[in-house]
């Protein structure tokens, strides 16, 4: 073959091909010259890695999201050039829409352009090569059943009184706190519940190293102990059980035990791999050993941070405070926050004015693991927002800005999370492996008949696998564990809790409930086949509380209401629920404002309902719902 004829197959000049072929040392003189099928073959792959090789280094640093006009003037095209591209690809777009990472990067490929995002001003920042790499204490937050003991087991610890200073013994806020101990210095985190555990990591703040199970002697696994249990499953972190209260006279570990190996947390002492202590905060049985055994989970985690870079901390608790403005805890991650540090956290900026340790001391730095109090940022930020070392003021007030302006674009559109409807396409093109699902159903008896004809569904490609199950309305924490497992919700004859019905509704994750188990099994294997019909969708309009009921001689029973949330209109489906279960499902079939009939009631307002049920109750819920067809999305 020839050189000009090789040139033609490759697509590109025949003076350009020479030239490549004389740098990569060929011994060819002219486009005349012609080679052997072998020495063609070579040349074309070489001439392909050469290829590459341009692209991959011929980069272009470009802002998301981007527009086709501005993509276009960074290539150096006529956005009409890229409109084209673009209907190739099937994309119908006009000049002034945005482009994905991807699909611009495949545009600028054809143009030999390697399509980078540029490096955010916090991203250069953070990205920086460790310089002291040094060990660091382990996190480890406590979780379990409200009342189980997890605050007083730390102040055994700390041998302090918080517990007593709660409102109610109940903690309401996530507290840091630093223990150090002959053998090394552990920080403990103590959080008001497993949903504040889970928001911060569905904020990116994955703190904690492990989690500590907390679970009285006495009363044993509760439903929330399961609960905190799928959570800190969810987190992937080693799980240590601490056994509470074993001075009370009727402490039965064994009970405890047995529990726990019915969850999968077979005991050691039993054979199993959970490690499990029995403790008490009133005598401090248990309690060294408890810690020596966190020090030792710590060792084999080699837990280290950079103590020379600049800081980075994650917020565990804001709040304004009257007189001194914004107070921050603070866990510190990498470096050494200093007093003076300017920073930048969230949405806020600001120098470190003061900065105080967990027993209210004041310090003048802070290392890695270490809880902190901060005062100088110029707003309170979220818990999970991430805090760190800014370079100057200049810098940091520009990250905030350009932040905030980022915020504004974001609050027009809504998150994408897993969707049923979307399973059989994941599954083909991103080789989904395993479908993540939360269960909630009304009784234990019907979780565990769902589970068990969920686990029939097998498919070869895809594992159905169950994030959480329990029993009761599905509910904040629910929705929580969702968004960081990428879980879809199903529930059985459940309703959901107001908070998690607008929760899931800003994070864009999916809910279904069934009343029919057949409709569920099949909706799940419908996904997996790509087969999902049309639906109906519950759109929720509006809840009533029964206050009292009465008998009209003429319409028969009616629900003296309120309405709590949204409006009541006649003809709307409804269900009604009472105790989290739902015991009727029908219509709105009147709505009356004292003797006369009306046609909608709005929030707040007092009303009598008719739904064609006699056996209505004082405190039942009505929930009502219009109904609208969903197609499954075709793409
Ligand atoms: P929340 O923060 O509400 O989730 O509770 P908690 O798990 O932090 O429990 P807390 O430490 O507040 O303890 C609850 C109650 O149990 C308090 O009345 C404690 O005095 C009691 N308690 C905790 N630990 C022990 C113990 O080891 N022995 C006995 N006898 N009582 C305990
Ligand atoms: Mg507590």
């Amino acid at each position: 073959m020839r050189i000009h004829e090789l040139a033609k197959t490759l697509g590109i000049d025949s003076k350009e091909l020479l030239v490549k072929l004389q740098s990569l040392n060929f011994p060819v003189k002219s486009h005349m010259s012609s080679v052997d099928d072998e020495t063609a073959e070579i040349i074309k792959h070489e001439i392909a890695g050469l290829k590459e090789k341009e692209i991959e280094e011929n980069v272009i640093e470009v802002d998301f999201p981007i527009s086709v006009k501005d993509l276009a003037l960074k290539l150096e095209k006529k956005p009409s050039e890229l409109l084209s591209d673009l209907l190739k690809e099937g994309k119908f777009l006009n000049i002034n829409q945005n482009l994905d990472e991807e699909l611009a990067a495949q545009i600028a490929y054809k143009y030999k352009i390697n399509l980078k995002k540029k490096p955010s001003r916090e991203e250069v920042i953070l990205n920086v090569e460790s310089r002291d790499l040094k060990k660091r204490a382990p996190i480890v937050t406590l979780m379990g059943h409200i009342d189980h003991g997890k605050t007083s087991l730390l102040d055994y610890i700390r041998k302090s009184k918080i517990a007593e200073k709660e409102s109610g013994g109940i903690t309401q806020h996530t507290g840091a706190y630093q223990v150090a101990l002959p053998k090394g210095k552990i920080t403990f985190l103590d959080t008001p519940g497993h949903e504040t555990f889970t928001a911060m990591r569905a904020r990116g703040a994955n703190i904690t190293d492990a989690v500590i199970l907390v679970v009285a002697s006495d009363e044993g696994v509760k439903p929330q102990t399961e609960e905190a249990l799928d959570h800190a499953k969810a987190a992937n972190v080693p799980i240590l059980v601490a056994i509470t209260k074993m001075d009370k006279p009727n402490a039965n570990p064994d009970m405890v035990k047995q529990q726990l190996s019915k969850l999968g947390l077979a005991p050691e002492d039993w054979g199993g791999k959970t490690t499990t202590v029995g403790v008490s905060a009133k005598t401090g049985q248990g309690i060294d050993e408890l810690l020596e055994l966190i020090l030792l989970q710590a060792e084999l985690l080699e837990l280290k941070a950079d103590y020379g870079r600049p800081a980075v901390g994650v917020v565990v608790e804001a709040r304004m405070s009257k007189g001194k403005g914004p107070l921050v805890a603070i866990l510190v991650r990498e470096g050494v926050l200093k007093l003076g540090d300017c920073c930048v956290c969230g949405r806020y900026w600001g120098k470190i004015k003061a900065m105080t340790d967990d027993k209210a001391s004041s310090v003048i730095e802070a290392q890695p693991s270490s809880a902190v109090e901060v005062l100088g940022l110029n707003g309170v930020p979220n818990p999970g927002d991430q805090l760190f070392v800014a370079p100057d003021e200049k810098s940091a007030k520009e990250i905030v800005e350009r932040r905030r302006e980022e915020d504004a674009k974001l609050k027009l559109k809504a998150p994408a999370h897993f969707k049923l409807e979307d399973l059989f396409k994941k599954v083909k093109e991103e080789h989904l492996k395993q479908l993540k699902v939360i269960l909630k159903a009304d009784v234990g008896g019907t979780l565990e008949a769902v589970e068990e004809a969920l686990k029939k569904i097998s498919h070869e490609e895809v594992e159905l696998v169950l994030t959480h199950r329990g029993v009761g309305a599905i509910n904040a924490s629910d929705i929580l564990l969702a968004e960081v497992t990428d879980a879809i919700v199903v529930g059985f004859k459940v309703t959901i809790d107001i908070q998690a019905r607008d929760l899931a509704k800003q994070k864009g994750i999916e809910v279904r409930v069934y009343q029919i188990v057949y409709e569920l099994i099949d909706d799940i294997k419908a996904g997996l086949e790509g087969l999902l019909a049309p639906h109906v969708k519950k759109i929720f309009v509006g809840r009533a509380r029964i206050k009292t009921v009465f008998k009209l001689s003429k319409s028969g029973i009616i629900a003296g209401s309120i309405i709590e949330k949204g409006k009541m209109q006649r003809n709307l489906t409804c269900q009604l629920t009472r105790e989290s279960k739902i015991i009727f499902e029908g219509k709105i079939q009147s709505l009356k404002r004292f003797k006369d009939d009306v046609r909608e009631v709005a929030e707040g307002v007092e009303c009598g309902i008719s739904i064609g049920f006699n056996e209505v109750k004082e405190g039942d819920i009505i929930d009502a719902y219009s109904e609208e067809l969903v197609t499954r999305r075709l793409e």
